[in-house]
């Protein structure tokens, strides 16, 4: 297994006190999550809309990089809706039998949260379109020459989608959300409300100086913020008096190997590879797995989001490619050679 990284941006599920604190920091309400403004004004309106007609809110599809908060918005969605909540996730629902079941324990008003959902099968995806279409569920029942197709009534119910990509969803299935939204990356002003918050319901004393450093460090993503809290209040408890001041967190921050933009040496490795194996030049996505021994997938969904976001790579028709600023970070230039 590869080596844990404090920046990943997946959800660490075998380390206890991570997922403690996960659920322990999730926002309840519109008011606790930080940021998104423009989604939480969309949310809203739709929610007032559907609570007024007296009918559930319109299926919602959440996208963007993990960590960003979008099982955190669904839960709120929920509160807010004062609906019940049942969380799965695209791979756990392998056959149509699964989902049937699902469905058919719902009710009226519920809210049904697929989490990956583009990783749901062909087949099981078809059912779920057509159920949340127009909230009939086809079942064969019997084998061979006798069976027979039945159509149930479902409840109204409404799926909360969240996926990393857009682009591997059918377009059938695509259709069937009124609501598509993507999340952003939070402004360093926003990761600081947030550690300033878990820094508040965790007890944990941190001055505002040091909450602004470790905004810079996060990756702009809650999940990374809450994550770099905790291991800076761990060092604080073991080398102070517990309290995180500025000269705690950047010691604990270089002892994490974690530098001023939140890059630790797996990205520095990556990039400085593709400098020095292919300069200038792009490379395609399996190449650069095969130059870090990460899956190809691991380097799209959980590193590369960040990295283009601050423009450290830059994507082109022929692959990727280190930018003029990726090099200036490892203290290069582009040289004529590449
Ligand atoms: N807008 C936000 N405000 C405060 N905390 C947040 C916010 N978004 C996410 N978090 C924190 O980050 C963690 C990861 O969020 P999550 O919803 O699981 O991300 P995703 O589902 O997009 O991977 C949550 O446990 C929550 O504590
Ligand atoms: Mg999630």
């Amino acid at each position: 297994m590869a080596i844990e990284r404090i920046i990943d941006t997946s959800l660490h599920a075998e380390d206890a006190d991570e997922r403690q604190i996960e659920s322990s920091l999730r926002p309840n309400s519109f008011s606790e999550y930080v940021g998104q403004d423009r989604l939480k004004k969309n949310l809203k309106l739709a929610i007032d809309a559907a609570k007024k007609r007296g009918e559930p809110i319109d299926h919602i599809l959440l996208y963007g990089p993990p960590g960003l908060g979008k099982t955190t918005m669904a839960t709120v969605i929920a509160n807010e809706m004062g609906a019940n909540i049942r969380i799965t996730a695209g791979p756990a629902i392998e056959r149509a039998g699964d989902l049937a079941s699902i469905l058919t324990n719902l009710n009226d008003g519920d809210i049904l949260f697929i989490d990956e959902i583009h990783r749901l099968g062909r087949t099981v995806e078809e059912v779920l379109y057509s159920a949340m279409e127009d909230f009939k569920l086809d079942i064969m029942i019997g084998k061979g020459p006798a069976a027979r197709s039945v159509r149930l009534d479902l409840p109204k119910f409404t799926v909360i989608g969240a996926t990393t990509k857009t682009g591997a969803l059918s377009a059938p299935l695509r259709d069937r959300f009124g609501l598509m939204h993507r999340l952003d990356f939070y402004t360093p002003d926003e990761i600081t409300r947030i550690i300033s918050r878990a820094a508040r319901i965790l007890s944990c004393d941190i001055q505002l100086e040091a909450a602004k450093i470790l905004s810079t460090r996060a990756r702009l993503t809650p999940r990374i913020a809450n994550r770099l809290l905790k291991r800076v209040r761990d060092y604080a408890d073991i080398n102070g008096d517990g309290i995180i001041d500025t000269e705690i967190t950047h010691a604990a921050l270089a002892l994490l190997e974690v530098d001023e933009v939140g890059l630790d040496p797996g990205d520095r490795n990556l990039l400085g590879s593709i400098i020095d194996n292919y300069g200038h030049n792009p490379v395609g996505l399996n190449t650069i797995a095969a130059l870090t021994g990460d899956e190809a997938t691991t380097i799209e969904d959980f590193y590369e989001p960040y990295l283009l976001q601050i423009g450290f790579i830059e994507r082109t028709p022929r692959g990727r490619r280190v930018t003029a600023k990726g090099y200036a970070h490892l203290g290069k230039t582009i040289s004529d050679i590449d």
